[in-house]
């Protein structure tokens, strides 16, 4: 995040010597991302980040594909994914490319008696359903309905959740997930037009230091394989740190929409970016207030772009039946729009109470098996008079 943060015990002047009361010295991590030439932070361990004790057989969670080129409208009935008590294992990729993963979850069970680590992607977590608290070594972050957790590579964290009952939507980015540049003036601060602005970012806090020596299990995520490390000390022992490299959140719910007397295209709901693909937020929000203004959206043809659309809630004024957890996937080379009478019926109506995220890839995702067992076979013809 291009915010400064720190939390805990740090030394006045980097690269120095920071003693622990013993007289014996703290162990001193640079967490950098693009070599050195972007976001860091400095981290203060109670011992070196570097023990490894053991290292598993590593083992594949490469996503099955199984419709890797298609020209069709597809939806997926995301709440179809079925609960697994554990975090790593619950996570389905069902749409994937080069650029980015899209997995749901709905894990019952938190994170006990391992950490992971993806040190191949960030993550964004939106929470659709639960509530908990996001715990790493740079502190802790609690998150409710509505949250977009955003954990940058590298992170190692473990989910606790309040009850068994969450529902995750997740995007893996193998480029940095940042808040679009058009809303940062040139010293990175979020600019007046920007729909939301730096006092909505939940930052880490409650920094906890767990000086413990032992064994201690990290699933560590890399070009598509788990490797089990064990490390000999807690991988949250900071003492303190700071930069602006650590993992925050931001809730759909602080997301302010911007409307219009006309139509706003979708670039107005853009919430991250990464590479080739943006992330956007569709909030409730009034509508159109031109005399004659048509509030659904016009046909349109993504002529270089996927469009994913995940609802989350409330009524979704363009489309005819959709269940909360649906995912539609619009792919870019055919048009879509809105589906017979939803335009009529939306002229006159004043404003929607539509929550939903909206995924653009500039690249074609791929299906997965996992995928093609949620899939709404009929929905291409769900345009039919
Ligand atoms: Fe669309």
């Amino acid at each position: 995040m291009p915010l400064y943060h720190t939390l805990g015990a740090i030394p006045p002047k980097r690269h120095t010597q920071f003693r622990k009361p013993d007289g014996t010295l703290y162990a001193e991590e640079l967490v950098s991302t693009e070599g050195f030439s972007s976001l860091y932070s400095l981290v203060y361990h109670a011992y070196p980040p570097t023990i490894v004790k053991t290292l598993g057989e590593p083992y594949s969670v490469e996503p099955k594909i199984a419709r890797e080129k298609h020209l069709k409208h597809t939806s997926l009935i995301g709440f179809n994914i079925q609960p697994e008590d554990d975090y790593l294992q619950s996570r389905k990729p069902v749409l994937v490319n080069s650029d980015l993963h899209i997995s749901l979850a709905a894990p019952r069970k938190s994170m006990i008696d391992y950490f992971y680590k993806n040190s191949q992607a960030d993550e964004v977590v939106f929470i659709h359903q639960g509530s908990g608290v996001l715990k790493t070594g740079f502190g802790n972050i609690k998150f409710v309905y509505g949250d977009y957790l955003v954990i940058p590579r590298g992170t190692i964290y473990q989910m606790e959740f309040d009850t068994p009952d969450n529902r995750l939507f997740i995007v893996e980015s193998f480029s940095p997930i940042r808040p679009p540049k058009r809303y940062r003036n040139q010293y990175g601060q979020l600019m007046e037009h920007s729909p939301y602005c730096e006092r909505d970012i939940k930052r880490p806090a409650d920094l906890e230091t767990h000086d413990e020596k032992g064994d201690f299990k990290i699933l560590i995520k890399k070009q598509g394989l788990i490797y089990p490390y064990v490390y000999g000390t807690h991988p949250f022992d900071f003492i303190g740190w700071d930069g602006f490299h650590y993992p925050w959140a931001l809730s759909i719910h602080d997301f302010e929409p911007i409307t219009g007397r006309l139509h706003q295209p979708p670039p107005v709901h853009q919430t991250f970016e990464g590479n080739n693909f943006v992330i956007c937020s569709f909030v409730p929000r009034k509508f159109d207030y031109h005399p004659l203004s048509i509030p659904a959206p016009y046909n349109h043809s993504n002529v270089d772009s996927d469009e994913v659309l995940y609802y989350v809630d409330g009524d979704f004024m363009s489309r005819k039946s959709v269940v909360k957890g649906q995912i539609t996937l619009h792919p870019g080379g055919i048009p879509h729009g809105p589906h017979p009478g939803s335009v009529e019926k939306s002229i006159g109506k004043e404003s929607t109470d539509e929550l939903a995220v909206m995924i653009d890839p500039f690249r074609p995702l791929m299906l997965t098996e996992d995928a093609i067992k949620i899939e709404d076979e009929n929905y291409y013809k769900s345009w039919q008079m």
